[in-house]
């Protein structure tokens, strides 16, 4: 059974079309990631499925059921958001526990699953506190225990971790990823961060301006990008883009090389000038501008002597290229677009 499908749903805010004839489908258990720049219509898609809106057109379906008239308290979801939306006056608990009060859960059911929550999160010292004495990363931490005491068919994540710093978001990153293969459930969740999408997600769909750009499995996606979008979105530092620096490059074609593919070698095709050099310990990232003006980025495993102003030469496995055309879609080696 899936868990949720869309079709071609399309919704407007007056006459901005936001949404674009989506289709999609989760499976049951699949941890699904919608990904794209701000502004893509992201969480205008999550509150549709989740009844927060009403597509201007198309169905959602819930399991088997098409939930498109069905209120949002009874479409079995759970939905977590970045501003956490927990009740100041209340203890964690009690914010835990509202939902399945108010659906008049017996206290044995409620407390049975507030303590697996808890101790899932690692709440258990906390839950007599209120969300002022928590800590950003704990505060996220309730407001997922919330969502998982409902037992919900089908969760959706907001942009959850926007509001923590660099380091508590991979922790809970990988709580989430912990999370979702102990609960077996099928989830939604948005961000606007590549990383979190390559590292979470059994799927990702690539949004853009309200329409699909691509679905598919992060490495389905990293490895076979349906055009340059995609391509540039995924992956960091993003692929490089060159017009012209390549000799024998035909025109109208822009090459892609992804910065790990690049590598100093004498009698390179493309020569450029360092300007640049990140030292990252494990990696290096060197900066440069090719004779042609072009910038790109080339990322060399370890530690490496390159200076900003080494005058070097680069070159690829032709294996590793990727071509667009002017349309920004994707050309095979064999000059045939077969973009999809
Ligand atoms: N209630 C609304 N009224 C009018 N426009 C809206 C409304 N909600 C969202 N939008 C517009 O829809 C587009 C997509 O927004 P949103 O779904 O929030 O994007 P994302 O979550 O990907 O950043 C944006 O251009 C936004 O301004
Ligand atoms: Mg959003």
């Amino acid at each position: 059974m899936t868990a949720l499908k869309l079709d071609k749903i399309c919704k407007s805010f007056g006459t901005v079309e936001v949404l674009k004839d989506i289709d999609l489908t989760v499976e049951n258990g699949e941890f699904v990631v919608f990904v794209g720049p701000s502004g893509c219509g992201k969480s205008t898609l999550l509150r549709v499925i989740a009844g927060l809106e009403d597509a201007s057109a198309g169905t959602v379906a819930i399991g088997d059921e098409v939930v498109n008239n069905v209120a949002p308290s009874k479409r079995g979801i759970a939905m977590v958001f970045q501003s956490y939306a927990l009740y100041p006056h209340l203890t964690v608990r009690d914010n835990m526990t509202l939902g399945l009060k108010q659906e008049k859960q017996p206290k044995t059911v409620i407390d049975e699953r507030v303590d697996k929550a808890v101790t899932m999160l690692d709440l258990t010292d906390y839950v007599d506190r209120r969300p002022s004495d928590l800590s950003g990363g704990q505060r996220q931490r309730v407001a997922i225990g919330r969502a998982i005491v409902r037992e919900p068919k089908l969760f959706l994540f907001d942009e959850p971790l926007s509001n923590l710093d660099a380091a508590l978001r991979m922790n809970t990153r990988i709580e989430i990823a912990d999370l979702h293969r102990k609960l077996s459930a099928s989830m939604i969740y948005v961000t606007h961060d590549q990383t979190e999408a390559m590292t979470l997600a059994d799927k990702i769909v690539v949004l853009r301006d309200g329409r699909v750009e691509q679905t598919g499995s992060p490495m389905e996606l990293y490895n076979n990008p349906a055009n340059q979008f995609v391509a540039g979105f995924l992956g960091s530092p993003s692929m490089n883009f060159l017009q012209t620096s390549v000799k024998g490059q035909p025109d109208g074609v822009t090459l892609g090389i992804r910065p790990e593919h690049l590598g100093l070698r004498d009698g390179g095709r493309i020569m450029g000038k360092v300007t640049h050099v990140e030292r990252l310990g494990g990696d290096t990232n060197l900066l440069i501008t090719t004779m042609q003006g072009e910038a790109l980025t080339v990322r060399l495993f370890g530690q490496h002597m390159a200076q900003v102003d080494d005058e070097v030469a680069l070159d690829f496995d032709d294996a590793h290229a990727f071509y667009f055309d002017a349309n920004q879609q994707r050309v095979y080696p064999d000059g045939i677009a077969t973009a999809k």
